[in-house]
């Protein structure tokens, strides 16, 4: 009995096993299923150079080559608040589990002094059904693409992925 136990132990942790650092911001069901939420500004940028290097990089595989583009849309011309719309997929390391990421690019709104900065709106959310608890994945999934970028930043938790109390 006691050996199942710690069988089954090793087997959810290979399962999870979010590879650190940055895993600590785990996330139990806040959209349904485990998803973080962030903002990301970055100073001095336009929407128009943080998309070409997020699209750059996803399609490059980002920061650890498990980041996948799917697809992105200049916003534009649609007069709309946002920029541009992009999205990708991270795969985990172990067991390969899918993780969808969507972002949003918005240009700060001071005409005074431009290029002023861009803020990126940056969610992820786990695949597999019934994913509850993400072991930190999904914040690990946007900090870490984010890094790779090599931007100075700001982060700001929107929604889940909590810091550990
Ligand atoms: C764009 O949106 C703004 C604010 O809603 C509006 O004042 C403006 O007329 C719109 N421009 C066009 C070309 O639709
Ligand atoms: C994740 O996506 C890759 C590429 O599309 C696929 O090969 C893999 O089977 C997917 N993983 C799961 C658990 O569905």
């Amino acid at each position: 009995m006691k050996k199942t136990v710690a069988l089954l132990c090793v087997t959810l942790v290979a399962v999870w096993g979010c590879q650190p650092p940055d895993c600590d911001r785990k996330d139990c069901g806040t959209c349904g299923n485990a998803c973080c939420s962030l903002t990301f500004h970055f100073d001095g940028v336009t929407s128009e150079s943080a998309y070409n290097k997020i699209t750059t990089s996803l399609q490059n595989g980002g920061a650890d080559e498990r980041y996948r583009y799917i697809g992105g849309v200049d916003m534009r011309t649609y007069n709309n608040t946002a920029s541009f719309i992009l999205q990708g997929v991270h795969m985990t390391y172990v067991h390969r589990y899918n993780d969808t990421l969507n972002f949003v690019l918005t240009d700060d709104m001071k005409p005074s002094i431009h290029p002023l900065g861009t803020t990126l709106h940056a969610f992820s959310i786990s695949q597999i059904a019934g994913a509850y608890c993400d072991d930190g994945q999904n914040y690990k999934n946007l900090v870490r693409f984010v890094k790779g970028l090599n931007m100075k930043y700001t982060e700001t938790t929107v929604a889940g992925c909590p810091k550990p109390t």
